[in-house]
Protein backbone atom coordinates (compact mmCIF):
# COMPACT_ATOMS: atom_id res chain seq x y z
CA UNK A 1 0.00 0.00 0.00
CA UNK A 2 2.62 2.69 1.12
CA UNK A 3 4.50 1.46 -1.92
CA UNK A 4 1.55 3.03 -4.03
CA UNK A 5 0.85 5.86 -2.45
CA UNK A 6 4.89 6.46 -2.70
CA UNK A 7 4.08 5.97 -6.56
CA UNK A 8 1.43 8.26 -6.90
CA UNK A 9 3.67 11.37 -5.35
CA UNK A 10 6.48 10.32 -7.48
CA UNK A 11 4.41 10.60 -10.81
CA UNK A 12 2.45 13.89 -9.46
CA UNK A 13 6.48 15.01 -9.18
CA UNK A 14 6.94 14.10 -12.24
CA UNK A 15 4.38 15.70 -13.88
CA UNK A 16 4.72 19.11 -12.13
CA UNK A 17 8.40 19.09 -13.74
CA UNK A 18 6.23 19.34 -17.12
CA UNK A 19 9.33 19.49 -19.74
CA UNK A 20 11.86 19.34 -17.13
CA UNK A 21 14.28 21.53 -15.29
CA UNK A 22 16.29 22.88 -18.11
CA UNK A 23 12.99 24.14 -19.66
CA UNK A 24 11.46 25.29 -16.55
CA UNK A 25 14.86 27.88 -15.92
CA UNK A 26 14.47 29.19 -19.30
CA UNK A 27 11.30 29.94 -18.94
CA UNK A 28 12.33 31.71 -15.59
CA UNK A 29 15.25 33.09 -17.86
CA UNK A 30 12.94 35.09 -20.03
CA UNK A 31 11.36 37.05 -16.88
CA UNK A 32 8.28 34.35 -17.08
CA UNK A 33 6.24 31.97 -14.46
CA UNK A 34 5.49 28.80 -15.01
CA UNK A 35 2.11 27.15 -16.27
CA UNK A 36 1.63 26.04 -12.30
CA UNK A 37 3.27 29.24 -11.06
CA UNK A 38 1.06 31.20 -12.47
CA UNK A 39 -2.09 29.61 -11.50
CA UNK A 40 -0.74 29.73 -8.10
CA UNK A 41 -0.82 33.79 -8.59
CA UNK A 42 -4.13 33.78 -9.98
CA UNK A 43 -6.50 31.40 -8.04
CA UNK A 44 -7.01 32.06 -4.08
CA UNK A 45 -4.59 30.08 -2.01
CA UNK A 46 -4.84 26.23 -2.24
CA UNK A 47 -7.78 26.53 -3.95
CA UNK A 48 -6.45 24.94 -7.03
CA UNK A 49 -8.02 21.36 -7.93
CA UNK A 50 -5.86 20.09 -11.01
CA UNK A 51 -7.77 17.98 -13.43
CA UNK A 52 -6.03 14.80 -16.26
CA UNK A 53 -2.58 15.37 -14.65
CA UNK A 54 -1.66 11.86 -15.94
CA UNK A 55 -2.51 12.89 -20.02
CA UNK A 56 -0.34 12.23 -22.52
CA UNK A 57 -0.48 12.55 -26.31
CA UNK A 58 -1.18 9.63 -28.76
CA UNK A 59 1.41 10.71 -31.24
CA UNK A 60 3.05 8.13 -32.68
CA UNK A 61 5.21 10.08 -35.73
CA UNK A 62 8.57 11.78 -35.65
CA UNK A 63 9.50 9.89 -32.83
CA UNK A 64 6.60 10.99 -30.72
CA UNK A 65 6.46 7.64 -29.01
CA UNK A 66 9.69 8.19 -27.52
CA UNK A 67 8.72 11.86 -25.85
CA UNK A 68 5.37 11.74 -22.91
CA UNK A 69 5.17 14.25 -20.75
CA UNK A 70 2.55 13.59 -18.50
CA UNK A 71 -0.66 16.58 -18.96
CA UNK A 72 0.50 17.22 -22.53
CA UNK A 73 1.47 20.99 -22.13
CA UNK A 74 -1.24 22.06 -20.78
CA UNK A 75 -2.25 22.39 -16.81
CA UNK A 76 -6.27 22.58 -16.44
CA UNK A 77 -8.58 22.40 -13.84
CA UNK A 78 -10.60 24.89 -11.42
CA UNK A 79 -10.28 26.73 -8.36
CA UNK A 80 -11.97 30.29 -7.04
CA UNK A 81 -10.88 34.01 -7.20
CA UNK A 82 -12.38 35.98 -4.35
CA UNK A 83 -14.23 32.71 -2.98
CA UNK A 84 -15.77 32.81 -6.63
CA UNK A 85 -15.29 29.82 -8.85
CA UNK A 86 -13.71 29.86 -12.32
CA UNK A 87 -12.55 26.86 -14.62
CA UNK A 88 -9.01 27.42 -15.86
CA UNK A 89 -5.91 26.06 -17.91
CA UNK A 90 -2.68 27.24 -18.38
CA UNK A 91 -0.32 26.19 -21.20
CA UNK A 92 3.11 24.67 -20.91
CA UNK A 93 5.87 26.20 -22.83
CA UNK A 94 8.60 23.95 -21.37
CA UNK A 95 6.23 20.63 -22.74
CA UNK A 96 6.89 20.83 -26.26
CA UNK A 97 6.31 24.74 -26.43
CA UNK A 98 3.16 24.61 -25.03
CA UNK A 99 1.83 23.28 -28.71
CA UNK A 100 -1.85 22.35 -28.98
CA UNK A 101 -2.38 18.10 -29.41
CA UNK A 102 -5.25 16.20 -29.71
CA UNK A 103 -4.77 15.43 -26.14
CA UNK A 104 -3.51 19.43 -25.40
CA UNK A 105 -7.38 20.14 -26.98
CA UNK A 106 -9.55 17.29 -25.23
CA UNK A 107 -8.53 18.71 -21.90
CA UNK A 108 -9.42 22.37 -22.65
CA UNK A 109 -12.36 21.26 -24.35
CA UNK A 110 -12.94 18.92 -20.78
CA UNK A 111 -13.15 22.24 -18.40
CA UNK A 112 -14.85 24.75 -21.16
CA UNK A 113 -18.00 21.96 -20.91
CA UNK A 114 -17.85 22.16 -17.47
CA UNK A 115 -17.48 25.58 -16.95
CA UNK A 116 -20.96 25.70 -19.31
CA UNK A 117 -22.70 23.00 -17.21
CA UNK A 118 -21.70 25.35 -14.15
CA UNK A 119 -22.18 28.17 -15.35
CA UNK A 120 -18.91 30.03 -14.15
CA UNK A 121 -15.44 31.70 -16.54
CA UNK A 122 -13.31 30.08 -17.99
CA UNK A 123 -9.68 31.47 -17.88
CA UNK A 124 -7.39 30.83 -20.31
CA UNK A 125 -3.51 31.75 -19.91
CA UNK A 126 -2.00 31.49 -23.61
CA UNK A 127 1.65 30.40 -24.13
CA UNK A 128 1.60 28.11 -27.06
CA UNK A 129 3.41 27.83 -30.67
CA UNK A 130 -0.20 26.74 -32.18
CA UNK A 131 -0.69 23.83 -33.76
CA UNK A 132 1.72 20.78 -32.31
CA UNK A 133 3.34 19.97 -35.76
CA UNK A 134 3.74 16.64 -35.35
CA UNK A 135 0.39 15.60 -35.39
CA UNK A 136 -0.91 17.88 -38.39
CA UNK A 137 -4.95 17.57 -39.17
CA UNK A 138 -5.03 15.67 -35.30
CA UNK A 139 -4.44 18.90 -33.73
CA UNK A 140 -6.14 20.80 -36.26
CA UNK A 141 -9.05 18.99 -35.55
CA UNK A 142 -8.34 20.15 -31.71
CA UNK A 143 -8.06 23.74 -32.50
CA UNK A 144 -11.85 23.61 -34.84
CA UNK A 145 -13.33 21.80 -31.21
CA UNK A 146 -11.84 24.72 -28.99
CA UNK A 147 -13.43 27.20 -31.44
CA UNK A 148 -16.71 25.78 -31.25
CA UNK A 149 -17.01 25.72 -27.44
CA UNK A 150 -16.31 29.60 -27.48
CA UNK A 151 -18.75 30.29 -29.76
CA UNK A 152 -21.00 28.50 -27.93
CA UNK A 153 -20.23 29.92 -24.55
CA UNK A 154 -20.06 33.72 -25.82
CA UNK A 155 -22.34 35.50 -23.88
CA UNK A 156 -23.54 32.38 -21.73
CA UNK A 157 -20.33 32.71 -19.52
CA UNK A 158 -17.32 35.11 -19.37
CA UNK A 159 -14.52 34.01 -21.14
CA UNK A 160 -10.68 35.89 -20.43
CA UNK A 161 -7.54 34.86 -22.07
CA UNK A 162 -4.19 35.99 -20.95
CA UNK A 163 -1.48 35.66 -23.55
CA UNK A 164 1.59 34.85 -21.39
CA UNK A 165 4.21 33.68 -24.19
CA UNK A 166 4.10 33.37 -28.11
CA UNK A 167 0.89 32.76 -29.53
CA UNK A 168 0.94 31.61 -32.93
CA UNK A 169 -1.18 30.17 -35.24
CA UNK A 170 -4.22 28.33 -33.92
CA UNK A 171 -2.92 29.98 -30.65
CA UNK A 172 -4.47 33.25 -31.49
CA UNK A 173 -8.04 32.17 -33.23
CA UNK A 174 -9.53 30.98 -29.40
CA UNK A 175 -8.22 34.12 -27.42
CA UNK A 176 -10.18 36.18 -31.23
CA UNK A 177 -13.27 34.94 -29.88
CA UNK A 178 -12.76 35.32 -26.08
CA UNK A 179 -14.59 38.28 -24.31
CA UNK A 180 -11.14 40.14 -23.62
CA UNK A 181 -7.40 39.37 -24.49
CA UNK A 182 -5.03 40.72 -22.06
CA UNK A 183 -0.70 40.62 -22.44
CA UNK A 184 2.41 40.65 -20.90
CA UNK A 185 4.31 43.19 -22.54
CA UNK A 186 7.86 41.77 -23.87
CA UNK A 187 7.12 38.21 -23.43
CA UNK A 188 3.95 37.63 -25.03
CA UNK A 189 3.45 38.02 -28.50
CA UNK A 190 0.00 37.08 -30.97
CA UNK A 191 0.20 36.30 -34.43
CA UNK A 192 -1.42 34.62 -37.16
CA UNK A 193 2.07 33.86 -39.58
CA UNK A 194 5.25 34.78 -37.65
CA UNK A 195 8.37 37.27 -39.07
CA UNK A 196 9.55 34.27 -41.07
CA UNK A 197 6.54 33.72 -43.13
CA UNK A 198 5.98 37.20 -43.53
CA UNK A 199 9.41 37.86 -44.83
CA UNK A 200 8.68 35.20 -47.42
CA UNK A 201 5.27 35.75 -48.46
CA UNK A 202 5.61 39.95 -48.24
CA UNK A 203 9.01 40.35 -48.01
CA UNK A 204 8.39 42.80 -44.75
CA UNK A 205 11.18 42.37 -42.28
CA UNK A 206 9.84 42.62 -39.22
CA UNK A 207 10.29 41.53 -35.61
CA UNK A 208 8.08 39.22 -33.15
CA UNK A 209 7.64 42.71 -31.05
CA UNK A 210 6.48 44.78 -34.15
CA UNK A 211 4.38 42.36 -35.58
CA UNK A 212 2.59 41.25 -32.86
CA UNK A 213 3.75 42.28 -29.15
CA UNK A 214 1.85 44.55 -26.03
CA UNK A 215 2.03 47.64 -27.63
CA UNK A 216 1.25 46.57 -31.31
CA UNK A 217 -2.08 45.22 -30.07
CA UNK A 218 -3.06 47.60 -27.51
CA UNK A 219 -1.98 50.77 -29.88
CA UNK A 220 -2.05 49.40 -33.33
CA UNK A 221 -4.57 46.84 -34.16
CA UNK A 222 -6.82 46.91 -31.40
CA UNK A 223 -7.19 43.23 -31.04
CA UNK A 224 -5.76 43.34 -26.75
CA UNK A 225 -7.42 45.29 -24.28
CA UNK A 226 -4.65 45.38 -22.25
CA UNK A 227 -1.02 44.92 -21.51
CA UNK A 228 0.62 44.46 -17.99
CA UNK A 229 4.44 45.05 -16.93
CA UNK A 230 4.81 41.18 -16.13
CA UNK A 231 2.82 38.05 -15.44
CA UNK A 232 2.24 39.06 -11.68
CA UNK A 233 1.20 41.97 -11.93
CA UNK A 234 -1.17 40.40 -14.99
CA UNK A 235 -2.37 37.63 -12.95
CA UNK A 236 -3.02 40.03 -10.07
CA UNK A 237 -4.94 42.70 -11.71
CA UNK A 238 -7.13 39.88 -13.64
CA UNK A 239 -8.57 38.59 -10.27
CA UNK A 240 -9.78 42.91 -9.91
CA UNK A 241 -10.72 42.45 -13.42
CA UNK A 242 -13.04 39.73 -12.31
CA UNK A 243 -14.45 41.15 -9.73
CA UNK A 244 -16.40 43.44 -11.76
CA UNK A 245 -18.14 40.57 -13.87
CA UNK A 246 -20.95 38.10 -13.32
CA UNK A 247 -20.20 34.13 -13.53
CA UNK A 248 -22.60 33.76 -16.53
CA UNK A 249 -25.23 35.70 -18.20
CA UNK A 250 -28.17 35.09 -15.52
CA UNK A 251 -26.52 35.96 -12.47
CA UNK A 252 -25.99 40.05 -11.60
CA UNK A 253 -22.83 41.35 -11.28
CA UNK A 254 -21.13 40.97 -7.69
CA UNK A 255 -22.06 43.71 -5.36
CA UNK A 256 -19.36 45.22 -3.07
CA UNK A 257 -20.29 47.00 0.02
CA UNK A 258 -18.36 50.52 -0.52
CA UNK A 259 -17.86 53.62 2.04
CA UNK A 260 -18.58 56.33 -0.48
CA UNK A 261 -22.25 57.91 -0.29
CA UNK A 262 -24.45 57.36 -3.32
CA UNK A 263 -25.69 61.50 -2.61
CA UNK A 264 -21.48 62.35 -2.28
CA UNK A 265 -21.84 65.95 -4.42
CA UNK A 266 -18.55 67.34 -6.18
CA UNK A 267 -18.99 70.81 -6.71
CA UNK A 268 -15.78 70.50 -8.73
CA UNK A 269 -17.83 69.26 -11.44
CA UNK A 270 -19.55 72.82 -12.26
CA UNK A 271 -16.46 74.11 -13.84
CA UNK A 272 -15.20 70.76 -15.56
CA UNK A 273 -16.36 72.11 -18.81
CA UNK A 274 -14.70 75.38 -20.03
CA UNK A 275 -16.78 77.84 -21.17
CA UNK A 276 -15.04 77.73 -24.96
CA UNK A 277 -16.35 75.21 -26.61
CA UNK A 278 -13.54 74.19 -28.64
CA UNK A 279 -11.67 73.62 -25.36
CA UNK A 280 -10.74 70.11 -24.63
CA UNK A 281 -10.78 68.91 -20.69
CA UNK A 282 -10.56 65.29 -19.43
CA UNK A 283 -13.67 63.08 -19.62
CA UNK A 284 -12.18 60.92 -16.98
CA UNK A 285 -11.80 63.08 -14.68
CA UNK A 286 -15.20 62.98 -14.63
CA UNK A 287 -15.06 59.25 -14.61
CA UNK A 288 -13.36 59.37 -11.14
CA UNK A 289 -14.98 61.45 -9.79
CA UNK A 290 -18.40 59.45 -9.76
CA UNK A 291 -17.21 56.00 -9.62
CA UNK A 292 -16.90 54.46 -5.60
CA UNK A 293 -13.86 55.59 -4.39
CA UNK A 294 -12.43 57.03 -7.81
CA UNK A 295 -11.71 53.42 -8.97
CA UNK A 296 -12.07 52.77 -12.90
CA UNK A 297 -10.64 49.89 -14.78
CA UNK A 298 -10.31 50.90 -18.04
CA UNK A 299 -9.71 49.35 -20.77
CA UNK A 300 -7.76 49.87 -24.16
CA UNK A 301 -6.46 53.41 -22.85
CA UNK A 302 -4.39 53.45 -26.09
CA UNK A 303 -6.34 52.75 -28.44
CA UNK A 304 -9.29 54.65 -30.25
CA UNK A 305 -8.79 57.10 -27.29
CA UNK A 306 -11.42 59.19 -28.80
CA UNK A 307 -14.25 56.43 -26.68
CA UNK A 308 -13.05 55.71 -22.90
CA UNK A 309 -14.85 52.09 -21.87
CA UNK A 310 -14.27 50.05 -18.52
CA UNK A 311 -15.64 49.03 -15.72
CA UNK A 312 -16.57 50.79 -11.92
CA UNK A 313 -18.87 50.70 -9.29
CA UNK A 314 -22.14 52.83 -8.41
CA UNK A 315 -22.98 52.55 -4.60
CA UNK A 316 -21.53 48.73 -4.68
CA UNK A 317 -22.65 47.41 -8.13
CA UNK A 318 -20.76 47.44 -11.07
CA UNK A 319 -21.73 49.68 -14.40
CA UNK A 320 -19.73 49.44 -17.82
CA UNK A 321 -19.03 53.37 -18.82
CA UNK A 322 -18.44 54.23 -22.02
CA UNK A 323 -17.03 58.13 -23.09
CA UNK A 324 -16.88 60.32 -25.73
CA UNK A 325 -13.04 62.13 -24.88
CA UNK A 326 -13.16 65.62 -25.92
CA UNK A 327 -9.00 65.58 -25.60
CA UNK A 328 -8.94 62.90 -28.30
CA UNK A 329 -10.08 64.00 -32.17
CA UNK A 330 -12.03 66.42 -29.86
CA UNK A 331 -14.22 63.15 -29.04
CA UNK A 332 -15.59 62.40 -32.35
CA UNK A 333 -16.63 58.90 -33.44
CA UNK A 334 -14.84 57.15 -36.29
CA UNK A 335 -13.99 53.36 -36.94
CA UNK A 336 -11.83 52.58 -34.65
CA UNK A 337 -13.97 54.02 -31.41
CA UNK A 338 -17.28 52.82 -33.23
CA UNK A 339 -15.89 48.94 -33.03
CA UNK A 340 -14.33 49.45 -29.59
CA UNK A 341 -17.39 50.79 -28.18
CA UNK A 342 -19.90 48.56 -29.32
CA UNK A 343 -17.92 45.91 -28.59
CA UNK A 344 -17.90 47.01 -24.98
CA UNK A 345 -21.95 47.67 -24.88
CA UNK A 346 -22.29 44.24 -26.13
CA UNK A 347 -20.33 42.43 -23.46
CA UNK A 348 -21.68 44.50 -20.63
CA UNK A 349 -25.19 43.97 -22.26
CA UNK A 350 -24.36 39.84 -22.08
CA UNK A 351 -24.09 39.93 -18.32
CA UNK A 352 -26.80 42.55 -17.01
CA UNK A 353 -24.36 45.03 -16.42
CA UNK A 354 -25.78 48.45 -16.46
CA UNK A 355 -24.18 50.71 -19.15
CA UNK A 356 -23.51 54.41 -17.86
CA UNK A 357 -22.92 57.09 -21.12
CA UNK A 358 -21.15 60.23 -20.88
CA UNK A 359 -21.85 62.67 -24.04
CA UNK A 360 -19.37 64.68 -25.52
CA UNK A 361 -19.54 64.13 -29.49
CA UNK A 362 -19.16 66.44 -31.94
CA UNK A 363 -20.45 63.51 -34.62
CA UNK A 364 -18.70 61.62 -36.79
CA UNK A 365 -15.05 61.73 -38.17
CA UNK A 366 -15.39 63.24 -41.76
CA UNK A 367 -13.16 62.49 -44.51
CA UNK A 368 -12.18 60.02 -47.16
CA UNK A 369 -9.86 57.88 -44.90
CA UNK A 370 -13.09 57.07 -42.98
CA UNK A 371 -15.53 56.92 -45.81
CA UNK A 372 -13.41 54.48 -47.93
CA UNK A 373 -12.44 52.12 -44.60
CA UNK A 374 -16.42 51.83 -43.80
CA UNK A 375 -17.23 54.56 -41.35
CA UNK A 376 -20.98 53.74 -42.72
CA UNK A 377 -20.91 50.13 -41.39
CA UNK A 378 -18.74 50.83 -38.77
CA UNK A 379 -20.62 53.48 -37.03
CA UNK A 380 -23.74 51.38 -37.44
CA UNK A 381 -22.16 49.04 -34.98
CA UNK A 382 -21.95 51.01 -32.40
CA UNK A 383 -25.86 52.41 -33.22
CA UNK A 384 -26.74 48.82 -33.50
CA UNK A 385 -25.28 47.76 -29.63
CA UNK A 386 -27.05 50.35 -27.96
CA UNK A 387 -30.22 49.67 -29.31
CA UNK A 388 -30.26 46.39 -29.05
CA UNK A 389 -28.93 46.62 -25.31
CA UNK A 390 -32.15 45.68 -22.62
CA UNK A 391 -29.32 46.42 -19.40
CA UNK A 392 -30.48 49.49 -17.24
CA UNK A 393 -29.03 52.36 -19.95
CA UNK A 394 -27.78 55.74 -18.42
CA UNK A 395 -27.07 58.87 -20.10
CA UNK A 396 -25.13 62.35 -19.40
CA UNK A 397 -24.51 65.03 -21.69
CA UNK A 398 -22.45 67.02 -20.50
CA UNK A 399 -21.93 69.62 -23.57
CA UNK A 400 -21.90 68.04 -27.58
CA UNK A 401 -24.52 65.97 -28.77
CA UNK A 402 -24.10 66.67 -32.16
CA UNK A 403 -25.90 64.69 -35.58
CA UNK A 404 -25.99 61.11 -35.95
CA UNK A 405 -23.79 60.84 -33.02
CA UNK A 406 -26.48 62.15 -30.31
CA UNK A 407 -28.55 59.36 -31.63
CA UNK A 408 -26.03 57.31 -31.50
CA UNK A 409 -24.79 57.60 -27.79
CA UNK A 410 -27.25 55.79 -25.63
CA UNK A 411 -30.29 57.79 -26.54
CA UNK A 412 -33.46 58.38 -25.13
CA UNK A 413 -34.49 57.10 -28.96
CA UNK A 414 -32.66 54.12 -28.28
CA UNK A 415 -34.30 52.98 -25.26
CA UNK A 416 -32.17 55.14 -22.78
CA UNK A 417 -33.56 54.43 -19.76
CA UNK A 418 -32.59 58.08 -17.91
CA UNK A 419 -31.08 60.41 -19.87
CA UNK A 420 -29.37 63.50 -18.66
CA UNK A 421 -28.13 66.76 -19.68
CA UNK A 422 -26.03 68.88 -18.09
CA UNK A 423 -27.11 73.10 -18.32
CA UNK A 424 -23.96 73.28 -20.54
CA UNK A 425 -25.32 70.72 -23.11
CA UNK A 426 -25.68 71.55 -26.67
CA UNK A 427 -28.03 69.01 -28.64
CA UNK A 428 -28.64 69.78 -32.06
CA UNK A 429 -27.88 68.41 -35.96
CA UNK A 430 -24.45 70.60 -35.88
CA UNK A 431 -22.31 73.15 -34.51
CA UNK A 432 -23.88 76.38 -34.92
CA UNK A 433 -20.92 77.47 -37.16
CA UNK A 434 -21.71 75.00 -39.44
CA UNK A 435 -25.04 74.73 -39.28
CA UNK A 436 -25.29 78.56 -40.64
CA UNK A 437 -22.54 77.94 -42.88
CA UNK A 438 -24.57 75.60 -45.08
CA UNK A 439 -28.61 77.04 -44.13
CA UNK A 440 -27.32 80.71 -44.59
CA UNK A 441 -24.79 80.20 -47.45
CA UNK A 442 -26.46 83.43 -49.24
CA UNK A 443 -24.62 85.42 -46.12
CA UNK A 444 -21.20 83.83 -46.20
CA UNK A 445 -19.58 87.47 -47.25
CA UNK A 446 -20.74 89.13 -45.10
CA UNK A 447 -19.44 88.66 -41.46
CA UNK A 448 -21.86 90.53 -39.51
CA UNK A 449 -24.96 88.19 -40.51
CA UNK A 450 -23.37 84.83 -40.27
CA UNK A 451 -22.37 86.29 -36.63
CA UNK A 452 -26.14 87.27 -35.93
CA UNK A 453 -27.29 84.02 -37.58
CA UNK A 454 -24.44 82.05 -35.47
CA UNK A 455 -25.75 83.04 -32.39
CA UNK A 456 -29.29 82.95 -32.92
CA UNK A 457 -28.67 79.52 -33.80
CA UNK A 458 -26.43 78.80 -30.77
CA UNK A 459 -29.37 80.38 -28.81
CA UNK A 460 -31.86 78.39 -30.23
CA UNK A 461 -30.42 74.65 -30.17
CA UNK A 462 -26.78 75.16 -27.88
CA UNK A 463 -28.38 74.34 -24.72
CA UNK A 464 -30.25 71.33 -23.08
CA UNK A 465 -33.81 72.55 -23.10
CA UNK A 466 -35.23 72.01 -26.71
CA UNK A 467 -34.24 68.73 -26.21
CA UNK A 468 -36.10 68.59 -22.69
CA UNK A 469 -39.03 70.29 -23.99
CA UNK A 470 -39.49 67.03 -26.14
CA UNK A 471 -38.67 64.52 -23.48
CA UNK A 472 -35.67 63.61 -25.02
CA UNK A 473 -33.85 64.75 -22.25
CA UNK A 474 -35.18 63.58 -18.85
CA UNK A 475 -33.53 66.18 -16.58
CA UNK A 476 -31.28 68.77 -16.82
CA UNK A 477 -29.14 68.40 -13.88
CA UNK A 478 -26.53 70.10 -12.01
CA UNK A 479 -22.93 68.60 -12.49
CA UNK A 480 -22.04 68.59 -9.03
CA UNK A 481 -25.04 66.03 -8.21
CA UNK A 482 -24.46 63.56 -11.08
CA UNK A 483 -23.60 60.73 -8.83
CA UNK A 484 -26.27 60.60 -7.05
CA UNK A 485 -28.11 61.11 -9.69
CA UNK A 486 -26.77 58.17 -11.85
CA UNK A 487 -27.00 56.13 -8.38
CA UNK A 488 -30.26 56.96 -7.39
CA UNK A 489 -31.64 56.01 -11.64
CA UNK A 490 -29.52 52.91 -11.46
CA UNK A 491 -31.34 51.72 -8.63
CA UNK A 492 -34.81 52.48 -9.56
CA UNK A 493 -33.77 50.77 -12.84
CA UNK A 494 -32.69 46.94 -10.53
CA UNK A 495 -36.20 45.54 -11.67
CA UNK A 496 -36.41 46.47 -15.18
CA UNK A 497 -37.35 43.75 -17.90
CA UNK A 498 -37.27 44.31 -21.41
CA UNK A 499 -37.34 41.62 -23.78
CA UNK A 500 -36.88 41.65 -27.45
CA UNK A 501 -39.05 39.60 -30.06
CA UNK A 502 -37.68 36.05 -30.86
CA UNK A 503 -35.50 35.72 -33.28
CA UNK A 504 -32.52 32.92 -34.24
CA UNK A 505 -29.90 35.70 -33.98
CA UNK A 506 -29.64 39.32 -35.34
CA UNK A 507 -27.70 40.25 -38.34
CA UNK A 508 -25.74 43.33 -37.05
CA UNK A 509 -23.80 45.19 -39.51
CA UNK A 510 -20.47 43.35 -39.95
C1 LIG B 1 5.55 21.31 -31.77
C2 LIG B 1 6.75 23.08 -30.98
C3 LIG B 1 5.90 23.98 -31.64
C4 LIG B 1 4.83 23.43 -32.40
C5 LIG B 1 7.39 25.13 -30.62
N1 LIG B 1 7.67 23.84 -30.35
N2 LIG B 1 6.32 25.24 -31.40
N3 LIG B 1 6.59 21.76 -31.06
N4 LIG B 1 4.69 22.09 -32.42
N5 LIG B 1 3.95 24.22 -33.02
C6 LIG B 1 8.75 23.32 -29.52
C7 LIG B 1 10.13 23.51 -30.15
O1 LIG B 1 10.42 22.42 -30.97
C8 LIG B 1 11.02 23.52 -28.89
O2 LIG B 1 11.22 22.20 -28.44
C9 LIG B 1 10.12 24.20 -27.87
O3 LIG B 1 8.79 24.05 -28.32
C10 LIG B 1 10.43 25.67 -27.71
O4 LIG B 1 10.43 26.26 -28.98
P1 LIG B 1 11.59 27.27 -29.46
O5 LIG B 1 11.42 27.48 -30.91
O6 LIG B 1 12.90 26.79 -28.96
O7 LIG B 1 11.20 28.58 -28.61
P2 LIG B 1 11.27 30.09 -29.04
O8 LIG B 1 12.59 30.39 -29.70
O9 LIG B 1 10.89 30.87 -27.83
O10 LIG B 1 10.16 30.29 -30.18
C11 LIG B 1 8.81 30.05 -29.87
C12 LIG B 1 7.93 30.08 -31.14
C13 LIG B 1 8.54 29.10 -32.18
C14 LIG B 1 7.93 31.51 -31.73
C15 LIG B 1 6.53 29.69 -30.76
O11 LIG B 1 8.76 27.85 -31.55
C16 LIG B 1 7.68 28.87 -33.35
O12 LIG B 1 7.66 29.70 -34.29
N6 LIG B 1 6.96 27.77 -33.36
C17 LIG B 1 6.12 27.40 -34.50
C18 LIG B 1 4.91 28.29 -34.59
C19 LIG B 1 3.95 27.81 -35.63
O13 LIG B 1 4.18 28.04 -36.82
N7 LIG B 1 2.94 27.03 -35.18
C20 LIG B 1 2.00 26.38 -36.08
C21 LIG B 1 0.98 27.42 -36.47
S1 LIG B 1 -0.22 26.77 -37.55
P3 LIG B 1 12.51 21.76 -27.60
O14 LIG B 1 12.40 20.29 -27.52
O15 LIG B 1 13.68 22.26 -28.37
O16 LIG B 1 12.35 22.41 -26.28
C22 LIG B 1 -1.53 26.56 -36.59
C23 LIG B 1 -2.68 26.04 -37.35
C24 LIG B 1 -3.97 26.18 -36.61
O17 LIG B 1 -1.54 26.78 -35.43
C25 LIG B 1 -4.88 27.01 -37.41
C26 LIG B 1 -6.26 26.94 -36.87
C27 LIG B 1 -7.07 28.09 -37.42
Amino acid sequence: MQEILRELELRREQARLGGGQRRIDAQHAKGKLTARERLTVLLDEGSFEEWDMFVEHRCVDFGMDEQRVAGDGVVTGHGTIDGRPVMVFSQDFTVFGGSLSETHAEKICKVMDQAMKLGVPVIGLNDSGGARIQEGVASLGGYADVFLRNVQASGVIPQISMIMGPCAGGAVYSPAMTDFIFMVQDSSYMFVTGPDVVKTVTHETVTQEELGGAITHTTTSGVADLAFENDVEALLELRRFLSFLPLNNREQPPLRATRDPAERDDFSLDTLVPSNPNKPYDMKELIHKVVDEGEFFELQPNYAGNIITGFGRMNGRPVGIVANQPMVLAGCLDIASAIKGARFVRFCDCFNIPIVTFVDVPGFLPGTAQEYNGIIKHGAKLLFAYAQATVPKVTVITRKAYGGAYDVMSSKHLRGDANYAWPTAEIAVMGPKGAVEIIFRQDANDPEKVEARTEEYRQRFANPFVAASRGFIDDVIMPHGTRRRICGALKLLESKKLEDPWRKHDNMPL
